[in-house]
């Protein structure tokens, strides 16, 4: 079996425990392990003319390989080209993207960076696997480097379609680097349909069935691979949470109301300032459920370094002190907000609590909140899964009902509908949900990406 090379801007360290770290962390490891692998991304740390020597260690079957950064080359690879240009680019937010050469052509430099630290570690037959738009350069370094062997991207977050993929001044500059690997994962169907429709229209490229692409002389392959969640754990994580102290500290808090819950980075993807506003329409336009309903929204801080990142959080805290100022009795507060990370354990002790799940963003790549939310629930008087129709989650989660995150009274609506919604109908709409959280998990995902990888080059079609 050839061996597993992950690499991605950020490593969950061995260190930080099964518990702590996120579903896709433990499956690449857990992918790794099997097959033994290096896992090679950046330190977390930078200094000034950094040298393009890995820190290298090993943890059972896996090798680690740190890379420290120039600090100034990290500032405009991250929060620059990466979280100012592609991430509002990619989630549909032109009004956000901001576009400096300088920043350009740091992405560039930290990818050849990465290319010149991590060559010496490969062996010709390895499975690379790059993972997230930090890295999309990363197979033309490689490539320019002398590497042949097989490289994979995946792309967690939305692709744009062409419209707004084109006012990204490096557009054609950035696929040629995609057509450089032998398989680009994205999310969804209509990602790829996105992406496949810049290609064949803007570039010349040659479109064959099953997502095969001829551009110039490079033939490669686009698919949709949606992520899937560790169903197991999250079911096991929610049924050890029944009776624990956590849980009977949030039923004691809540007295009998219901819970609507959200979890969400701090990120302005994720329609958070809409989702707010749409509690306080419920609680304005259906005065009964006041006092009756409490809605909690976890929201860990991200990307502080990025201005627009501090904006939202401001709005954020003036829409909830302002929904709470005006609804809040002496007994009851309606709007929890939480600005720091939660364990596994505990999510899933809230999310079987909560009678609402409420994943509202105005786009996201897949959006795993939806599916968590989902397998932690009890079979026996599941929750409502609220979802916004622009998260790639929707495809699978037929069960939910689906919002335009837009429209703030029709969320309320939602929320409304679902506060009242029968049992029964509330068991059917989770088990089509579940259905899938089962069959898709992030095992699957994993399997299925590393073997097509495996296998690109033996299953191309001639060129047309
Ligand atoms: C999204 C991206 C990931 C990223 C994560 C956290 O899920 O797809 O690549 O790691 O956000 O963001 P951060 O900027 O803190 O790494």
């Amino acid at each position: 079996m050839a061996r597993l090379v992950i690499v991605s801007n950020r490593v969950t360290s061995p260190k930080e425990r099964a518990a702590k770290a996120g579903g896709l962390a433990v499956a690449l490891r857990e992918a790794l392990g099997k097959r033994g692998g290096l896992w090679f991304g950046w330190s977390g740390e930078t200094e000034v003319g950094a040298s393009a020597e890995p820190k290298v260690f090993r943890s059972g079957r896996i090798t680690y390989g740190l890379l420290t950064l120039d600090p100034e080359d990290q500032r405009a690879h991250y929060a620059g080209y990466a979280n100012g240009t592609l991430w509002p680019l990619c989630h549909y937010r032109l009004g956000l993207v901001s576009f400096r050469r300088a920043d350009w052509e740091g992405y560039r430099r930290v990818n050849e960076h990465f290319a010149r630290a991590l060559l010496p570690m490969l062996k010709p037959d390895d499975i690379i696997w790059v993972h997230d738009y930090h890295l999309i350069p990363l197979a033309s370094e490689l490539r320019k480097l002398g590497f042949e062997g097989r490289i994979g991207y995946f792309h967690h977050i939305p692709w744009p379609t062409p419209a707004v993929y084109l006012s990204l001044p490096s557009h054609a500059a950035l696929v040629q680097d995609l057509s450089q690997y032998d398989l680009v994962g994205l999310q969804t169907e209509s990602d790829v349909r996105a992406l496949l429709t810049y290609i064949s229209s803007e570039v010349r490229g040659w479109l064959a069935p099953g997502g095969f692409v001829t551009l110039g002389p490079r033939r490669f392959r686009v698919a949709a691979y949606p992520i899937g969640i560790d169903a197991e754990a999250f079911v096991e994580d929610a049924r050890a949470a029944v009776g624990s102290e956590e849980m009977k500290r949030l039923h004691a808090s809540l007295a009998g109301r219901a819970l609507a819950v959200g979890v969400d980075r701090l990120d302005y993807s994720k329609g958070l300032p809409n989702k707010f506003a749409a509690f306080g329409e419920l609680l304005k336009s259906w005065p009964e459920h006041r006092s009756t309903v409490t809605m909690m929204q976890i929201a860990p801080v991200s990307r502080g370094e990025v201005a627009e990142y501090r904006s939202l959080r401001r709005e954020l805290e003036e829409l909830a002190g302002s929904i709470n100022g005006e609804y809040a009795e002496f007994d009851w507060v309606p709007l929890r907000y939480l600005n720091r990370p939660f364990q596994r354990a505990t999510l899933a002790a809230i999310y079987r609590t909560a009678r609402i799940g409420l994943v509202t963003p105005l786009r996201d790549g897949m959006n795993l909140v939806a599916k968590e939310y989902v397998a932690a629930q009890d079979p026996k008087d599941p929750g409502v899964l609220v979802l916004s129709r622009f998260a790639g989650a929707v495809d699978e989660m037929s069960g939910a009902l689906i919002i335009n995150p837009y429209d703030v009274e029709g969320m309320a609506e939602a929320l409304h509908t679902a506060l009242l919604m029968p049992l029964e109908e509330r068991r059917e709409r989770w088990r089509a949900n579940m259905d899938k959280v089962e069959s898709n998990t992030i095992h699957h995902w994993c399997e299925h990406f590393i073997s097509e990888l495996a296998t690109a080059n033996e299953t191309a079609p001639d060129p047309l």
